[in-house]
């Protein structure tokens, strides 16, 4: 039997692309061509990464590219490329702006790697994985959104430190829209296998999860220029490692919804279970009445970002 190794392309060699493009080497889950605007950026940093590799000692190929050729054939492809905000930039500019971009990449993306599973990371999330879907034209199994990873590790990093306790053993989810509309789930965090809420005063459980809800702006002040990259980058690594090695994880990702939750037709963050095809399966679970409340106030946020392509004519 003829081995092929896998191949992954990483389109955006900014921050998250090229921290993506470094773990995904670093974990040897396939080769990856990085793919910029600005082809130099890609072509420097994927030979910075694979000198990493000399030292490091993986074997995986890194190609930096500038032309999509290059990507052909890949099992998975990550997007995120886009533009980051800007002070003077309104949410409209950004969103025209990134629809743009993700088009734009899509309408290659389709031509290049027809088979491929596709995760959008670019911002505003749930927005750009729509226009994902319509301009790949792929079914909904290989077009997901990261988000549910990364604001679920948000949520056990603040467990965790505040119990004392090794992250490993702090499970989470959230739901929902990415961003401040996100839905984390305290019901269903476990710590060592005991419910949150019997470790914790439901005060401290609401200072927990709204410092969660506001992880992405609190690195984005810090920082003062650019936004967080290193967890949203091993957030993608774990989506494409279960589709690269068919592992069946069930992580909670941006997927577009047929009816599930009582939701069609849009992206949302649910638990979903992901293999070698993409998104294997969603899985519904029951919510009480304050968490459906606030799923419900989600769905209508991710809806009205929706509306705005409508209205913007994107
Ligand atoms: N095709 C390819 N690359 C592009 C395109 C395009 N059409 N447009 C922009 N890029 C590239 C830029 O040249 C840049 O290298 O996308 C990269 C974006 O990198 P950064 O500005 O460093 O942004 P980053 O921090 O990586 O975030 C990327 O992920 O988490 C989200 O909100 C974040 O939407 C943002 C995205």
């Amino acid at each position: 039997m003829a081995f092929r190794r896998k191949k992954i392309s990483v389109i955006g060699a900014g921050q998250v692309g090229a921290t993506c493009a470094l773990m995904l080497a670093g974990r040897g889950v396939g080769d990856v061509v990085l793919l910029d605007v600005h082809e130099g950026a890609a072509r420097g940093k994927a030979l910075d990464i694979l000198q990493a590799a000399a030292v490091q000692l993986f074997d995986s190929q890194v190609h930096g590219a500038g032309d999509y050729a290059d990507t052909a054939g890949s099992d998975v492809v990550v997007v995120t490329a886009g533009s980051p905000r800007r002070p003077g930039l309104t949410r409209d500019d950004l969103l025209a702006i990134n629809a743009g971009v993700i088009s734009g990449c899509c309408r290659e993306i389709k031509k290049t790697s027809p088979e491929a599973v596709v995760i959008v990371v670019t911002n505003p999330l749930d927005a750009m994985c729509f226009l994902a879907k319509r301009e790949l034209g792929f079914p909904r199994e290989r077009v997901l959104g990261m988000a549910g990873i990364l604001d679920a590790a948000r949520f056990r990093t603040f467990v965790a430190l505040e119990l004392g306790v090794s992250v490993r053993d702090v499970q989470a989810l959230v739901l929902g829209g990415h961003g401040d509309s996100m839905v984390p789930m305290p019901r269903h965090c476990f710590v060592g296998g005991a419910p949150l809420p019997e470790l914790l005063s439901p005060e401290r459980i609401a200072v927990l999860v709204e410092r969660a809800r506001r992880g992405g702006d609190e690195i984005v002040k810090l920082l003062e220029t650019g936004s967080a990259f290193y967890a949203p980058a091993a957030s993608v690594v774990q989506m494409a490692e279960a589709v690269l090695k068919d592992q069946r994880r069930v992580l909670p990702c941006a997927a577009w919804l047929e009816g599930e939750f009582g939701v069609s037709g849009l992206f949302v963050g649910v638990p979903c279970v992901i293999g070698g095809h993409g998104l294997e399966k969603v899985n519904e679970i029951e919510m009480d009445e304050t968490e459906r409340a606030a799923f419900a106030h989600s769905v209508d946020r991710v809806r009205a970002l929706v509306d705005d392509l409508t209205r913007l004519g994107l």
